[in-house]
């Protein structure tokens, strides 16, 4: 065993599903190819040193003990309560030094903090037992995610923890990679928008109308069905289908935008099979389902309209030892 690690995790676009995901029923995630990056130096002294440059966080050191204690920096939250749980169900002797280094920019709502739980739980993994379970990684961030408070379904990181393609159930209670890999478009709407604020803003409409809510979320449940078994047939013109049916479903949970419509719009418009927000909603992504014949139409038309292709795979590779 090295004692030294260096792994990458992609960041993630829910592809259907979004916010019922949250109340126990399934999505659709696509991992996103751009990555974050960790390194993990395992030191005899039992503290942490954290560098993490890109979220404005250098020359961090806490004791290990105190991990999770007193004011965390917000760059260093996410790392500092996964690593609290490594530690708490793998005692290891000494310390460790952490690097993290991200290529995707925390706007578009990629996912970055969950990444960087990932991240760093993989290489702290593959620094102290030389060798990373993807199972372990996701179930030790989860933990911590609701450590730091979250309410969210743990979606982005079994995204980040597995990769590609994924069937996932909240808290991952099914974590099933899907072996086709649809031709996915993102259209960025340059609005940012704060998942926990509006995945609250669900939640009490879902308090004032549990039957309204309970109805769209078995509908939006069986389009994620749909558009499995059309993903595992390779017919993408259900698949797209399915995207179509859960905006309207998205729209009537109140999560839909102007912006967002008039990308969403747009991508049909110019031959888009489906397009639909990815996410909380109300701004940063949209996703569409395109062929490669009609993929420079509809990034022409997402950009006339006010958008930024971001042009990245989809479906990409998890959790990865780096050298
Ligand atoms: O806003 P994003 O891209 O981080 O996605 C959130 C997805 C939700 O279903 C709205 C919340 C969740 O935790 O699953």
């Amino acid at each position: 065993m090295s004692h030294v690690a260096a792994v990458s995790a992609p960041g993630k676009l829910v592809v259907l599903g979004d916010h019922a995901v949250v109340y126990g029923h399934p999505a659709l995630v696509t991992a996103v190819g751009q990555r974050l990056r960790a390194e993990v130096t395992l030191l005899d002294d039992p503290v942490l040193e954290l560098d993490a440059p890109d979220v404005g966080v250098t020359g961090y050191r806490k004791p290990l003990a105190q991990l999770g204690e007193g004011d965390i920096p917000k760059g260093a939250k996410s790392v500092e309560l996964a690593l609290r749980r490594f530690i708490a169900a793998h005692p290891i002797k000494g310390g460790m030094r952490v690097r993290t280094s991200s290529e995707f920019s925390a706007s578009f709502g990629f996912g970055s903090s969950g990444a960087s739980a990932v991240c760093v739980l993989g290489a702290a993994m593959q620094a102290a037992e030389g060798a990373i379970d993807r199972r372990r990684v996701f179930d030790l961030a989860y933990q911590s995610v609701k450590d730091a408070g979250s309410s969210g379904s743990g979606i982005d990181l079994a995204a980040s923890a597995y990769g590609g393609l994924l069937y996932f159930v909240t808290g991952g209670k099914a974590i099933e990679p899907l072996t086709a890999a649809p031709p996915f478009l993102i259209g960025y709407t340059g609005v940012k928008v704060d998942t926990g604020t509006i995945v609250a803003e669900v939640k009490a409409r879902a308090d004032a109308y549990p039957a309204v809510i309970d109805g769209i979320s078995r509908q939006i449940t069986s389009l994620v069905e749909m558009a499995k078994a059309a993903a595992m047939k390779g017919d993408l013109r259900v698949f797209g289908d399915a995207m179509n049916f859960n905006q309207g479903l998205l729209e009537s949970l109140g999560v839909g935008s102007t912006k967002l419509s008039q990308l969403i719009f747009a991508a049909r418009e110019a031959g888009a099979l489906g397009a639909k927000l990815s996410g909380a909603g109300k701004g940063d992504c949209m996703i569409a389902l395109v062929t490669p014949e009609r993929r420079a139409a509809v990034a022409s038309a997402i950009t006339a309209a006010g958008g930024t292709v971001i042009d990245i795979p989809c479906n990409a590779e998890g959790l990865r030892v780096e050298s």
